[in-house]
């Protein structure tokens, strides 16, 4: 695990787009694992001027997001599909039929979690993955729990992500309980994780993150045993180091 902070979120959204370019120049036809939630915005935003400067070509990438809410109809403005479409993929040359979100609407939430998996291995693997970090230490949303959860599922949002996602919603009361999220097998599967955290409402995470034990209370904790994993912070979110 290697681990860079940066004294603006700018630089390291520079820095975090020019991984993200690297790997599709490398390997135009790669999968890539996406995330949603405020913080790689910046990232997406460089990633839009790259593919309008020419600079990067997304019309043979792949991509899987991470998670879905459950029972939030897909054109609902902060439905992840919503949000990947408004953030980034109605502004590059992506093509839509390549672009997979979980369906948080699914009957059946685990076939739905057993397909999606299915749909992950059979393009490939994931080639980068790309995460934040919940305040709670959790990636996609694979909750503190009493065990790690491997594969793509239903989860009960923690109380602590309903607090923090609420700010995207009208009321608290509008925010889903439930998403569906890719689970932690599929993670750590990635052949490279790009974990980004910025602001110090992240610090108590980054450094039970990085110093900590490997704990399912801490889920982002078992990217310790991950081969390739780089982590970008800024200054207030590397504070606790
Ligand atoms: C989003 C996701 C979540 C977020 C995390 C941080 O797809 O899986 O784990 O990365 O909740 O969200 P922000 O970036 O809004 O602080």
């Amino acid at each position: 695990m290697t681990l860079h902070i940066f004294d603006t979120v700018e630089a390291l959204s520079q820095a975090a787009a020019v991984l993200i370019a690297a790997k599709v120049l490398e390997k135009p036809d790669c999968v890539l694992g996406l995330a949603t939630g405020s913080t790689p915005v910046p990232t997406y935003e460089k990633l839009i001027e790259m593919n309008r400067a020419g600079a990067i070509d997304f019309s043979r990438v792949t991509t899987y997001n991470l998670d879905e809410y459950c029972r939030l109809p897909e054109e609902h403005e902060q439905s992840y599909h919503r949000f990947m479409k408004d953030h980034l993929f109605d502004h590059i040359n992506i093509c839509p039929e390549n672009t997979h979100v979980p369906d948080g609407n699914a009957a059946d939430p685990d076939a739905e979690g057993i397909a999606y998996d299915a749909a992950i291995a059979a393009a490939g693997g994931i080639d980068l993955q790309l995460l934040g970090i919940g305040r709670n230490g959790h990636i996609a949303f694979n909750e503190p729990c009493d065990r790690f959860i491997w594969h793509c599922h239903a989860v009960k949002l923690a109380e602590s992500t309903i607090q923090a996602n609420k700010r995207f919603f009208d009321s608290e009361d509008q925010v889903p309980r439930m998403a569906l999220s890719l689970g932690i097998g599929s993670i750590m599967a990635a052949r490279q994780v790009l974990l980004l955290a910025t602001g110090e409402e992240k610090a108590e995470a980054v450094k039970a993150l990085v110093t900590g034990d490997v704990t399912p209370m801490v889920p982002a904790s078992i990217l310790r045993h991950h081969p390739n994993t780089v982590i970008l912070c800024d200054k207030a979110a590397a504070s606790l180091l």
